[in-house]
């Protein structure tokens, strides 16, 4: 079955799965209307997308999922595998990155009382609310739980609504809140040195989790409010990606403690330019989705290899296996940006390939450099045509990166 359900769009890949009288029907979390998982017919009068599915076992023994496609459907590729929901495969037990976030050296009153996931006093009620929180979330740690606690509520339907299109929704801060050691510790990426090491390394990629987690929830809260025709499965898409993106952060930061306890995450420098970039765009989100997710996170699939490469050399299988994960997530992200930024095309009336190129032009400075990992960028739909011979022409005046 599709993964949004044909009433408002809530993710059905937690959808109760209950037997009834006719057959089996998979719930909506949202408003419980269900669904046939044959025919994929409600009592409602709607109706889901079904494809037939099988599984067939081949002579050594191997078996094989098929999925029937839709008619007329053409070319076809496997974006992404994974267990219907990540919660029911069981994951491991989150590490307890408590002692080992900046927390405890960047706490402003050591006598306050320790944050709850859910704030005692004025509990955010939609994902709008729930957005804006997280990315008023100084401490680390907190900012991955909260994130874990929002979504797991808004995709089981347990949030009275999105909320951006009520007139009160309230507004994302211009910076995302981080902790004075973390603001101390900030310094000019020029300044940063080489990445000697792989601790370094780590370091470097888990201080850039930590911005992607706030850009997640932020295209989500500062965007949402001025299109309110933006369907839900724009919010479950970045809402999905919120949740990669703090385990990213948690798998790299229980790597960095693993592999080099004496610098935890929060004792080396980092910067900020992710969030500088995207402030150049902080007047459109079809500019956002290109730079921050068609530039800056296409980037990432050019050179990722390379870094992975890096870790396997020096024999550190543990740290291959996080990037490996963090690597296929990010060609889903990047299918994601490129699927709302054809979204907004299509409703502006604009041909994708050279409104993007524009918005590189407009809005990043200097080239967008290759070698491009040409095979994972077609995988999220990113061809040549968007991306080879272009340049950024941003004045130096109008934000950084
Ligand atoms: S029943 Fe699924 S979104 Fe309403």
């Amino acid at each position: 079955m599709e993964a949004n359900c044909p009433h408002l769009g809530a993710d059905m890949s937690h959808a109760e799965i209950e037997e009834c009288d006719t057959g089996v029907v998979a719930v909506c979390p949202w408003h419980r209307y269900d669904f046939d998982l044959r025919t994929g017919v409600s009592e409602t009068g709607l109706k889901a997308c079904t494809y037939a599915v099988d599984i067939r076992t081949d002579e050594k023994g191997h078996e094989d999922v098929w999925v029937e496609t839709p008619e007329n459907g053409s070319s076809w590729r496997l974006v992404e595998l994974r267990p219907v929901s990540e919660e029911f495969a069981d994951p491991p037990p989150p590490p307890d990155l408590s002692r080992l976030s900046i927390s405890a050296t960047g706490a402003t009153d050591p006598d306050a009382p320790p944050e709850t996931i859910v704030p005692t006093e004025g509990a955010p009620t939609t994902l709008m609310q729930w957005a804006v929180l997280i990315l008023n979330t100084a401490n680390p740690t907190l900012k991955v739980e909260r994130t874990r606690h929002a979504v797991h509520l808004f995709r089981t339907g347990q949030l009275k609504s999105i909320g951006h299109r009520s007139t009160n929704a309230p507004r994302p801060p211009d910076v995302p809140k981080r902790e004075e050691s973390f603001v101390r510790n900030t310094v000019d990426p020029g300044k940063m040195g080489k990445r000697k090491n792989r601790a370094m390394m780590l370091h470097a990629l888990a201080n850039i989790e930590q911005w992607a987690i706030d850009l997640a929830w932020d295209i989500m809260a500062r965007y949402g409010p001025e299109h309110p025709d933006l369907p839900p499965a724009f919010f479950s898409d970045f809402a999905k990606m919120a949740l990669d993106e703090s385990k990213h952060f948690s798998l790299l930061v229980s790597r960095l403690a693993a592999l080099s306890p004496s610098t935890p995450y929060g004792s080396l420098p980092v910067h900020a330019s992710l969030w500088e970039s995207a402030q150049a765009t902080f007047g459109s989100l079809r500019a956002r989705l290109a730079i921050i997710h068609l530039v800056h996170e296409a980037r990432g699939l050019d050179v990722n290899p390379g870094t992975i490469e890096k870790f396997r050399r020096a024999g550190d299988a543990e740290s291959v296996d996080v990037l490996n994960v963090i690597h296929h997530d990010e060609v889903t992200h990047v299918t994601t940006g490129h699927r709302w930024f054809t979204w907004i095309c299509a409703r502006q009336g604009v041909d994708p390939v050279p409104t993007f190129r524009e918005e590189v032009r407009r809005c990043w400075r200097g080239d967008v450099k290759g070698p491009f990992n040409v095979e994972d960028r077609e995988k999220a739909g990113m061809t040549k045509d968007f991306y080879e011979d272009l340049r950024g022409e941003m004045p130096t005046d109008r934000g950084r990166h």
